[in-house]
């Protein structure tokens, strides 16, 4: 039987019910997720994609339907409850990131996400040790800046460290809401490299939202293709190899067409 991390069953939100501004962000979405899948999400602006790492992490609840993760209802259990579990990094370098902190108090704050804020907010010798040896090993000379506020680096230190900071403590799912899509093309480059070596390494799950089509194909072992809220193809490892930018892109642009005829 297969392992499912994270399951999905008739899930659909929509904003505005009723009203003319009704959207129907999520309809009817069935997700199965085995462990270890690195799964690539496309689609156009508005297809429902942010909707949909937003209901599994919990920032908002679903109208209808279900959210397991390791056989857990976590359907309507609150964000900050999950935060043990789920982890995000964002587009925007400052989501993720506390500005007037200092890296290693941001460090500090993801080592004890999803635990109750204890009495021993202090870092130890070891946790600093664990800290300069994960920002050593992202080669960008951040191990001899523990003391510098986070808001002073850049866009790419900022989001390299979110991304430390998301899997500092191994979460069950680690979501990517187009992350490296505020960074110029070799710190983009250098970012995924990043994600994909600490999927592999750590045998993470991972949902990735990407506009570039060609780090949909590199990446991951599946890629699904959200349109109006479903989603409409969904390519396992073998059939995503057969892909080109080209023929994806293609495939898209069919999807956009066929509204003329509905
Ligand atoms: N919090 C919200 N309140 C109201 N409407 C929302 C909210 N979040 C999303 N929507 C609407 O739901 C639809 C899907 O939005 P979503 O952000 O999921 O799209 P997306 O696929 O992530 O697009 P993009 O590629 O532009 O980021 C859109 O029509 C959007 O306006
Ligand atoms: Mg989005």
């Amino acid at each position: 039987m297969p392992n499912h991390i994270l399951s999905l069953n008739n899930v659909s939100k929509t904003f505005y019910p009723g009203s003319v501004n009704q959207v129907e962000a999520l309809k009817n979405i069935n997700l199965h997720v085995e462990k270890g899948d690195f799964i690539t999400l496309v689609g156009g602006n508005g297809a429902g994609k942010s909707t949909l790492l937003n209901a599994i992490s919990g920032y908002f609840f679903p109208d209808a339907g279900e959210i397991i993760v390791n056989d857990q209802d976590i359907t309507y259990l609150k964000e900050e409850k999950r935060a043990g579990m789920i982890s995000r990094v964002f587009q925007d370098p400052k989501m993720g990131t506390a500005p007037r902190m200092t890296v290693q108090e941001n460090l500090s704050l993801a080592y004890r996400r999803g635990e109750r804020r204890g009495l021993h907010l202090g870092t130890s010798k070891e946790e600093t040790k664990l800290y300069k040896e994960q920002l050593a090993s992202l080669g960008l000379g951040l191990e001899n800046r523990l003391d510098a506020e986070i808001g002073l680096l850049s866009g790419g230190q900022r989001q390299s460290i979110a991304l430390l900071m998301a899997t500092l403590k191994r979460p069950d799912i680690l979501l990517l809401d187009e992350h490296t899509a505020a960074l110029d093309p070799k710190t983009a480059k250098l970012i995924l490299e990043l994600t994909d070596r600490k999927v592999k390494e750590m045998g993470l799950t991972s949902i990735m939202i990407t506009h570039n089509l060609q780090d949909a194909l590199t990446y991951g072992n599946r890629m699904l293709v959200l349109h109006h809220g479903q989603i409409v193809r969904d390519f396992n490892q073998a059939e995503k190899a057969e892909l080109t930018t080209e023929s994806l892109f293609n495939e898209i642009q069919k999807l956009s067409l066929n509204e003329m005829f509905v």
